[in-house]
């Protein structure tokens, strides 16, 4: 059984760019033409969920010409990538404050969100505006919000009251995290979501993490033991 659902914390952009002398918006356009065969193989490997880092809640510190090269790339990427998803049935979905996003790059979200709602093959899920602490504290306000109209007990509350509340709620958590370019750290990300995960860091940087780098991701995953706190 191939992984069910892989996220990627597609990192290294920027130094990719640096290591050629070239601008850091260089750098992401190359990761977002990445994003395509990255994407193929998954439909090729049977993963029906795919997560991808794009913009964390923290990136809004970087240099506004970066962040505005961010979004534009992104209504690129969208319209570019429109046949693609039709053609394999890719179905976009993001999670993350979206809503705080620049009105344009909403619309061509929520227009692309549209055309392949009904696509079957595999979920391609953008983390943008991103962090999972926003999302936990988003989640305990509208615990708390229930419980406060009386629509919840609080002594009633598992991990499952958790889960439901999270941007990820119709999503199997991910089996499989992929990190690029070598750090070792979770920067944010699906903390929740990625208790269990099996963790694959590779050292190379985002745009040259091609097909075959997917498949020796999958292949290790499968080496791996999964007991999930049982022996
Ligand atoms: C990390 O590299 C990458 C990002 C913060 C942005 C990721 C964005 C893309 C791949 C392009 C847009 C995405 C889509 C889906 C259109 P970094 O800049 O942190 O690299 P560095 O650590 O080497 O500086």
């Amino acid at each position: 059984m191939p992984p069910q659902h892989i996220a990627i914390i597609m990192d290294g952009n920027g130094r990719w760019a640096k290591e050629r002398g070239l601008p850091r918006l260089k750098g992401h356009e190359r990761g977002a033409a990445n994003v395509r065969p990255v994407t193929e193989e998954c439909v090729a490997q049977g993963v029906k969920f795919l997560t991808l880092y794009a913009f964390s809640t923290e990136n809004w510190k970087r240099p506004g010409d970066e962040v505005n090269g961010l979004w534009i790339l992104l209504g690129h990427f969208l319209e570019l990538e429109l046949p693609t998803m039709m053609k394999y049935g890719i179905r976009l979905r993001t999670i993350g404050r979206t809503h705080e996003l620049p009105e344009e790059a909403q619309q061509k979200l929520a227009n692309t969100i549209a055309a392949t709602a009904e696509n079957k093959a595999l979920t391609l899920i953008l983390a943008l505006n991103y962090s999972s602490r926003t999302e936990l504290a988003d989640a305990a306000r509208r615990i708390a919000e229930d419980a406060k109209r009386g629509a919840l007990d609080p002594a009633t509350i598992t991990p499952d009251t958790i889960g439901a509340r999270l941007y990820t709620s119709e999503y199997p958590d991910p089996d499989l995290l992929i990190r690029t370019s070598g750090e070792m750290r979770l920067s944010n990300f699906m903390l929740w979501q990625l208790s269990y995960s099996e963790f694959y860091i590779t050292p190379k940087m985002w745009p040259d993490f091609g097909k075959e780098d997917l498949r020796a991701a999958i292949v290790e995953f499968h080496k791996r033991d999964r007991r999930f706190g049982g022996i």
